[in-house]
């Protein structure tokens, strides 16, 4: 296979230490695509001028190419000047100034890695970042390199639809029957934002007014059933193109944007310059066919997208270490955009729980990197949780410490500053710096620095004198060495309530934590003092201290922070599990659970916000149970997190059924935050419903009475885990029957993956033998590979689980090399499991080693095997 490594050369490093700058500019760049699904020809034809006179040839990058023609100024390359080396193409002795024509042919059909261009469903697409642009035509496939680019894609009838980056210019039948269209994009890009799609499409058109009265034209391009499930994402991408002009001073440039949606995609969605493309599942939605979390999840990724055109496009990065400059900052605006349309508490518990469950355990796993890594073998492995979420986080301190104005201002001069150019990390902390004439050079620590540091807080109140004394102190993240790192700037937030009546004592305070300790006394004149502490997560930290459990009710029933509340109840159901297991701590944690939930439920100031109760009824995930009890047993936690929610269950089984119907919504539906943090709740109470007794008659009228697939899926999940074997299994096949959209039935594959009851290996292949699966689609994949390795603890947890999971990524590395280098990561986190479990997933690493594999899936293991 093309894209296997050859094991006997190892794999290139490349490093941040040996940046250097292009030697030439690339002045324009035209492009021309014969599409065709086995002989694409692509002529390009772009404009050098040498910028370093100390160079005489050019360095071009190409993959998986068939070389037709290569010209300087029209005169063909003798094959004496060229030099192939893996993905690099040296051209000895070009002009100082000169006109590179390159010709090229590929095969969209058999490109099943699905980057550069592929087919998806019959439909042409591309996807050119990171480095697929290289699989299209020899270039300088690099970040720094932007042209302006003008794309004419020429293909018969059954293609009418062709569109490329930028404003569309012309449209000519050609004599031979095909249709010739050509699009010019004015502004310099990389050739990571190029795209192109060809097929037969869809679409639905609308209007956007910028605020200065500039026309854009809207549109969404879909396959032919799909065009009803396009109105939400049209009107998320209005919503967010308003917001960016509000909230970041951001309006949009060209004359037209455009979203294709697509069957086969390896991540979630791609900014190109006005021409995004979406895998289809983060853009089609309706009532029928979506859940309230798909919604949301399609809201966030259209914006995310969207914010991309300032944050990433306009202003791009200098090369693939910078990612997170657009990436950190692109997903700190979503989520500061979901917050401002939703609810801000619920958004933030959210990410929280996402960075906590997530990002912590990749920073202490074996592929932990740097927000700003040093180096790799294949960038497309450092599209990671630490680039997104914790690069996400850092952005947030900034604003933390800037407040925002400040921020805001920062912000403005980065765009403004910065326009049309490829930056680092440190022009965009230059532009806070500038702008508040703070020293950042402490602060760069949480880009270079690896792991999670830890934070360890004790506060005791002396009665007599009235004074509340805190110790904080910062600790290296504990799996690297001691000595190897620098103190962090911590922002720590802080408020003093009263412990019984829940009054503010003291209000909200930031300390700058910037050495090893700090202590504070604080004169607390009345109230019973409890301290919250790092309120929101003020820093990514994993914060230590100690409470007893009575400070832990206080918290979750009386903190006006959402995140300290839904933490405190963690912990109590942590040190609940932790009794279950015998590793007891004497007090007993699981009444006090109980009597928190009970609390939550009956006081009607927490019950306004039933989507924060939701939260704070939801369990710890497996992920954060097995860091907290190291080395984990995940069968015996498994055991113990189930006895633990039964108990729950049962203890309040008088509260479920009223809270369910209280929270239950009638009416038409709407995917807004009320009504969704509404249902939310009342599928949690619903599930311990069915947990403490029989509910299957509750189950299937929900499911007949609903007019939405959230509360149809819902009963559907609820009925798998806890009703008769009957309604369980009449709810699945009804569900199957809804399964018309492909991501309806990706909900059906992974939960049926995930079911305990009937999820066994053998029903796991069966799951991979359906009619609709296909190993070549990624969404598939994950919906059963994924979701089984992830979430169905009980059969992944063996010998055969390990195995299967092996198997099947050495057959996806074949065909789909990203998609099997994260699909292996379940296997890589043997360290965190006791010997027998370890030593099974290490002997499935050490195989997999044996093989032949790709750059991609070589890195993860390599890095993982121990
Ligand atoms: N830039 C995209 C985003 O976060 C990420 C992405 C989409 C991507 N497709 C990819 C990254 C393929 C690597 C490979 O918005
Ligand atoms: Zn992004």
């Amino acid at each position: 296979m093309s894209d296997a490594r050859n094991s006997l050369t190892a794999p290139a490093v490349t490093r941040l230490a040996d940046y250097e700058a292009y030697p030439y500019r690339a002045e324009f760049c035209r492009l021309k695509f014969e599409l065709d699904a086995t002989r694409t020809l692509v002529t390009q034809e772009t404009r050098f001028v040498r910028v370093d006179s100390a160079v005489s040839g050019i360095e071009l990058f190409g993959k998986n190419l068939t070389r037709v023609s290569i010209k300087v100024d029209g005169e063909e390359v003798t094959e004496d000047r060229l030099v192939e080396i893996d993905e690099t193409l040296l051209i000895r002795s070009v002009p100082k100034e000169f006109l590179l024509t390159v010709i090229t042919q590929i095969d969209p059909q058999s490109n099943t890695a699905l980057e550069g261009l592929y087919l998806s469903n019959g439909m042409f697409c591309t996807q050119c970042e990171a480095e697929g642009f290289r699989r299209i035509t020899y270039y300088p496939d690099r970040p720094d390199v932007l042209s302006i680019f003008t794309t004419t894609v020429i293909a018969d009838a059954s293609y009418p639809v062709l569109l490329s980056n930028g404003n569309p210019v012309s449209e000519t039948l050609l004599s031979d029957g095909r249709r010739e269209v050509t699009w010019h994009d004015p502004f310099p890009k990389p050739c990571y934002l190029f795209a192109l799609v060809g097929g037969d499409l869809s679409v639905r058109t609308d209007c956007f007014v910028t605020r200065s009265g500039r026309q854009v034209e809207l549109r969404i391009y879909v396959e032919k059933n799909d065009l009803n499930r396009v109105d939400y994402a049209l009107a998320s991408l209005k919503r967010a193109m308003r917001w960016d002009e509000e909230s970041f001073g951001r309006e949009y440039d060209l004359d037209i944007f455009m979203i294709v949606a697509v069957s086969h995609f390896n991540m979630g969605a791609m900014e190109n310059k006005g021409l995004n493309i979406f895998n289809s599942s983060c853009v089609l939605a309706n009532s029928d066919a979506a859940t309230d979390s798909a919604f949301q999840r399609i809201e966030a990724i259209v914006a995310h997208e969207y914010f991309h055109n300032w944050s990433g496009n306009r202003v791009t990065c200098r090369d693939w270490f910078q990612l997170s400059l657009k990436e950190g900052f692109t997903v700190f605006r979503d989520s500061e955009f979901t917050s401002d349309i939703n609810s801000r508490a619920v958004k933030r518990i959210q990410d929280v729980n996402f960075l906590r469950s997530a990002q912590f355990t990749e920073d202490s796993g074996p592929t932990a990197h740097p927000v700003q890594p040093t180096e790799y073998l294949e960038i497309s492995n450092f599209y990671t949780l630490t680039i997104y979420e914790k690069g996400a986080e850092v952005v947030r301190m900034i604003k933390t410490l800037l407040g925002p104005s400040l921020f805001r201002k920062g912000s403005d001069l980065y765009f403004e500053r910065h326009d049309g150019e490829a930056v680092t990390i440190d022009d965009f902390v230059q532009a806070m710096a500038a702008v508040s004439g703070r020293d950042f050079t402490q602060f760069m620590r949480w880009y270079r620095q690896v792991g999670t540091p830890v934070l360890a807080v004790s506060s005791q109140f002396d009665s007599g004198r009235r004074v509340l004394n805190i110790e904080v102190e910062q600790r290296p993240p504990s799996d690297v060495g001691e000595g190897t790192q620098e103190p962090y700037l911590i922002p720590v937030s802080y408020q003093v309530f009263d412990q019984f009546t829940g009054q503010i004592l003291i209000p909200e305070q930031l300390i700058e934590l910037d050495g090893k300790t700090a202590q504070l006394e604080l004169s607390v004149p009345h109230g019973d003092p409890i301290l919250s502490v790092l309120r929101g997560l003020s820093a990514p930290v994993k914060l230590e201290f100690e409470r007893p459990l009575s400070e832990l009710m206080a918290i979750a029933l009386y903190d006006d922070d959402g995140v300290s509340r839904w933490d405190a109840i963690q912990a109590l159901y942590i040190n609940a599990i932790r009794e279950n297991m015998g590793h007891s701590t004497s007090e007993d944690s699981l009444e006090t659970v109980i009597q928190v939930v009970q609390g939550l439920v009956n006081n009607p100031k927490t019950i306004d916000d039933p989507a924060c109760v939701a939260e704070m009824l939801a369990m710890p995930q497996d992920n954060i149970l097995w860091a907290a009890m190291q080395p984990a047993d995940p069968q015996y936690i498994l055991e113990a997190r189930k006895s633990i929610r039964t108990s729950i269950a049962f203890a309040l089984k008088e509260l479920w059924e009223p809270l369910f119907r209280a929270m239950k919504v009638s009416g038409d539906y709407v995917p807004e935050a009320d009504s969704i943090g509404r249902r939310s709740l009342s599928i949690t109470a619903l599930s311990y419903l069915a947990r403490s007794g029989n509910a299957d008659e509750i189950l299937t009228k929900l499911f007949d009475g609903a007019n939405n697939l959230t509360e149809r899926f819902a009963a559907y999940r609820i009925a798998r885990a806890d009703a008769s074997t009957e309604v369980s299994e009449l709810l699945s096949d009804r569900f199957l029957e809804l399964a018309t959209t492909d991501e309806v039935l990706d909900l059906w594959l992974s939960t049926e993956a995930v079911n305990e009851r009937t999820a066994d290996l053998n029903r796991i292949k069966v799951l991979t033998e359906h009619p609709r699966f296909a190993w070549t689609n990624p969404n598939r994949v994950r919906a059963v590979i994924g979701a089984f390795s992830a979430r169905n603890v009980k059969t992944f947890h063996s010998a055969s689980g390990y195995r299967f999971l092996a198997n099947a990524v050495l057959k996806l590395d074949s065909m789909n090399p990203q998609i099997a280098a994260r699909l292996v990561n379940p296997l890589c986190q043997w360290s965190r499991f006791s010997k027998d479990y370890a030593d099974l997933m290490k002997q499935e690493l050490s195989f997999l080693i044996s093989q032949k594999l790709s750059k991609d899936l070589y890195e993860i293991v390599d890095k993982s095997k121990g």
